[in-house]
């Protein structure tokens, strides 16, 4: 069972390991071919599968299709999320600038697996030009199998979450707060 993110509210839809998670993919020009290619395989093995793009080769800022995802996973509309770069590593970045969503890169399935097991993982970040098609898939295929262990591994979730977080707008007023403060108490600060 899945507990809702204190922030967000966000409850994945169903348990990733339970029947058939609906799969949410993205991609920037990196990861279209290999993103194709395992939304082929995941829908033979029945799952649904939302495709956020991007969809050609053309070159494109992989934060922007991170943004559809992340906002599809939170709004509950896909369950898992699968997102490719060169690398893996820009839009897992991108991706985890959401509360709630836990991009995890991948790269062999007992990583995958961990990423599971251990972190709660709900995204599932791919380095496409750094992994076969078939490291791939089992990558995939591992990370959807397994389920979290929650225990121990449930309370280092919670600390991470509790880390401060300071949205930009935020950090604006904060500064505007300190400035203010400042002109205050001249001299003090010089
Ligand atoms: C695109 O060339 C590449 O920089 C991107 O896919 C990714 O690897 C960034 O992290």
């Amino acid at each position: 069972m899945q507990t809702p993110h204190s922030t967000t509210g966000y409850t994945p839809a169903a348990s990733p390991s339970s029947a058939k998670a609906v799969i949410g993919m993205a991609a920037d020009h990196a990861g279209v071919t290999l993103k194709a290619f395992l939304k082929a395989w995941l829908e033979t093995q029945g799952y649904a599968v939302r495709d956020f793009g991007t969809y050609t080769a053309n070159r494109v800022d992989y934060p922007d299709y991170a943004r559809l995802l992340a906002e599809a996973l939170l709004r509950g509309e896909v369950d898992i999320g699968i997102s490719i770069c060169g690398t893996g590593n820009g839009i897992s970045m991108a991706l985890n600038r959401y509360r709630g969503i836990r991009a995890a890169l991948c790269w062999t399935p007992k990583i995958a697996q961990l990423a599971r097991a251990h972190n709660n993982a709900n995204t599932c970040s791919l380095p496409a030009r750094f992994i076969t098609t078939d490291t791939a898939q089992a990558v995939v295929e591992a990370f959807l199998a397994t389920a979290f262990e929650g225990g121990r591994h449930q309370q280092r979730i919670e600390k991470t979450d509790a880390l401060p977080f300071t949205p930009r707008g935020h950090r604006k007023i904060i500064r505007r707060i300190i400035a203010a403060c400042r002109a205050l108490v001249p001299g003090r600060h010089a």
